[in-house]
C-alpha cells in the first residue's frame, strides 16, 4: 500500500515531499508553520493578506498607526476613496515579513507567498505589483496567485529580473478559468509552474458560488489534467480542499497529481497564528457548526464556524486604519451595508450588520474562523488532555501524519510528560 512518501514533487530542479501547507490569511500561517514545511521537505506558504498589520505585530513598526493618523479625519465618511496605502510602506512590510522568513529557512523544502487579488486595496494593480515584487526581493521560494483570475498579475512583474527564477503558480477552482489565465499570459513566454486546483470543500473563500456543494474536487481535477494533457503542457497539478489523510493524498498522487495543498489539519498546529481558544473551537466544532455564508466583502463564499465572534458585529468600518478590501474606486460592502444599518437605527448604541462583515478588523482580530469542510473531525486527530482540552500537535506531527499513514488512518500525537 502506497504513501505519501512514495511520491515526490518536482519543482524545477526541487525534488520535494509532496505536501503543501496552503496559504493562511492573516498571518494564520505563520512563517513557523511555512518553516516546518520547508524543513520537512514539503513547501510552505506565508501569506501577505494585511501585511502591514502583521509587520506591525511581529516586526514593531507602526504602519497602522501612523495611516489611521493620516486618515483620522475621514473616519465618520461614508467615502473611504481618499484612504490610499503608501506603497513604499507595503513594500516594506512585505520585505520584512519575507526576509525574516527566508533568512531562518532550514531543509530542502520551499516557502512561497499566497497572494490574493481580492486584497484590492484602493489601487487593485498598484498594490499587487508592489506585493509581488517586495516578496521576490526579499528572496522568497516562490508566490501562489490566489483569489481571484489574476489575469493581468503576471504582466506586473514580467521585468522582475527574478521573473523566470522563482516559482509562479495560481489556484484556479474550474478547467475555465486556467484556460483564461494561460491564453491572458501566453504572451509573457512563461507557464506557471504549478497549478493548485481547490475543490468546494476548502477553507477561506470559495472559488464557486453558493452551489458549491454540487461540485467535486476530483472531477476538476480529472477535467485540469485532461485540458493540460490534450494541449501538452506539462504544469504540476496540485488538489486541494478536504484531503485529511495520508490516504486521501495518495488517492490524489495515483490518479496523476503531483502534490497536494492542505490547510485545515494544521489550523490546530503549535506552530499555527490561530489564538490557543480559536484552536480549541477548531478542534470542538461538529458538522452543523460549519456553514458557508456570503458575509465577506470580497463577494466570494466563505466557510467559517457559525459561532465566530466576527459575524453579526456591527463595528465601524476601519478602512483608515486597514482598507484591504476596498475596490478601485474606494468602496467596501460593509461600509454599505454599516452605513444602511446606522441610518435605519439612528438611537441604537450597538448595531448588528448580518449581511456583510468588516473583514480586515476581524481577520486581523482572529474573529472570523474561517475553516475547511472537514474541521469537523479535527477533534479526531488528537487526544483529550486531563483538563478536557484538546492536545495541540506539532506540525512537523501533522506533516509526517500526512508523509507517511496508510489506511485512512491518523496518527494521534504522543502524549505530553506530565
Ligand atoms: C483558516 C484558513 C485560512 C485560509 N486562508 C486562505 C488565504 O488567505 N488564501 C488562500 O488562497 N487560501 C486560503 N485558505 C485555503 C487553503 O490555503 C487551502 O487551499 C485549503 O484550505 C485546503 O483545503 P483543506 O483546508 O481542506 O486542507 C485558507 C484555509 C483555511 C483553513
Amino acid at each position: 500500500m502506497k504513501r505519501v512518501d512514495d511520491f515526490r514533487l518536482q519543482l524545477g530542479k526541487h525534488e520535494l515531499v509532496p505536501i503543501m501547507i496552503g496559504g493562511m490569511g492573516v498571518d494564520i500561517s505563520t512563517a513557523d508553520l511555512a518553516l516546518e514545511a520547508a524543513r520537512l521537505g514539503g513547501v510552505g506558504h506565508i501569506s501577505d493578506a494585511m501585511i502591514n498589520t502583521v509587520s506591525d505585530r511581529r516586526y514593531d513598526t507602526k504602519h497602522v498607526k501612523e495611516k489611521l493618523a493620516l486618515y483620522k479625519y475621514n473616519v465618520l465618511n461614508e467615502d473611504k476613496s481618499s484612504v490610499k496605502f503608501d506603497l513604499g510602506r507595503v513594500a516594506e512590510a512585505t520585505k520584512l515579513h519575507v526576509e525574516a522568513t527566508m533568512t531562518r529557512k532550514q531543509g530542502s523544502g520551499l516557502v512561497f507567498i499566497n497572494c490574493m487579488e481580492k486584497l484590492t486595496m484602493n489601487a487593485p494593480k498598484e498594490t499587487l505589483k508592489v506585493r509581488m515584487e517586495a516578496a521576490l526581493d526579499a528572496g522568497i521560494d516562490g508566490i501562489t496567485l490566489a483569489a481571484g483570475l489574476h489575469l493581468g498579475s503576471l504582466a506586473l512583474i514580467a521585468d522582475h529580473p527574478r521573473f523566470h527564477d522563482a516559482k509562479i503558480g495560481i489556484i484556479v477552482s474550474s478547467v475555465r478559468a486556467l484556460q483564461l489565465f494561460l491564453k491572458k499570459t501566453a504572451r509573457l513566454g512563461r507557464l506557471p509552474d504549478y497549478v493548485v486546483v481547490e475543490g468546494p470543500l476548502a477553507g477561506g473563500h470559495l472559488g464557486f458560488g453558493m452551489d458549491w456543494a454540487e461540485y467535486d474536487l476530483a472531477t476538476i481535477v480529472a477535467e485540469v489534467m485532461q485540458y493540460l494533457h490534450n494541449e501538452k503542457l506539462a504544469i504540476p497539478v496540485i488538489p486541494a480542499g478536504g484531503i485529511f489523510t495520508g490516504s486521501d493524498a495518495v488517492a490524489f498522487l495515483e490518479a496523476g497529481a503531483a502534490g497536494v495543498q492542505v490547510a485545515t489539519r494544521f489550523t490546530v498546529a503549535e506552530e499555527c497564528g490561530l489564538p490557543a481558544n480559536a484552536k480549541q473551537e477548531y478542534f470542538k466544532a461538529s458538522e452543523d457548526d460549519i456553514e458557508v455564508n456570503q458575509i465577506s466583502p470580497t463577494g466570494y463564499p466563505m466557510r467559517m464556524i457559525k459561532k465566530s465572534p466576527g459575524i453579526g458585529s456591527g463595528i465601524r468600518p476601519n478602512c483608515e486604519a486597514y482598507g484591504y478590501l476596498l475596490d478601485a474606486n474606494g468602496k467596501c460592502s460593509y461600509v454599505a451595508a454599516y452605513n444602511r444599518e446606522v441610518l435605519a437605527h439612528p438611537e441604537a448604541r450597538k448595531i448588528k450588520v448580518m449581511d456583510k462583515t468588516c473583514l480586515c478588523t476581524h481577520m486581523r482580530n482572529f474573529d472570523i474562523w474561517t475553516c475547511g469542510q472537514l474541521t469537523w473531525r479535527l477533534k479526531d486527530t488528537t487526544k483529550v488532555l486531563a483538563d478536557g482540552s484538546y492536545q495541540v500537535p506539532s506540525a512537523e506531527h501533522i506533516f509526517k501524519d500526512y508523509q507517511f499513514s496508510t489506511d485512512n488512518q491518523v496518527a494521534l500525537p504522543d502524549t505530553p510528560a506530565a
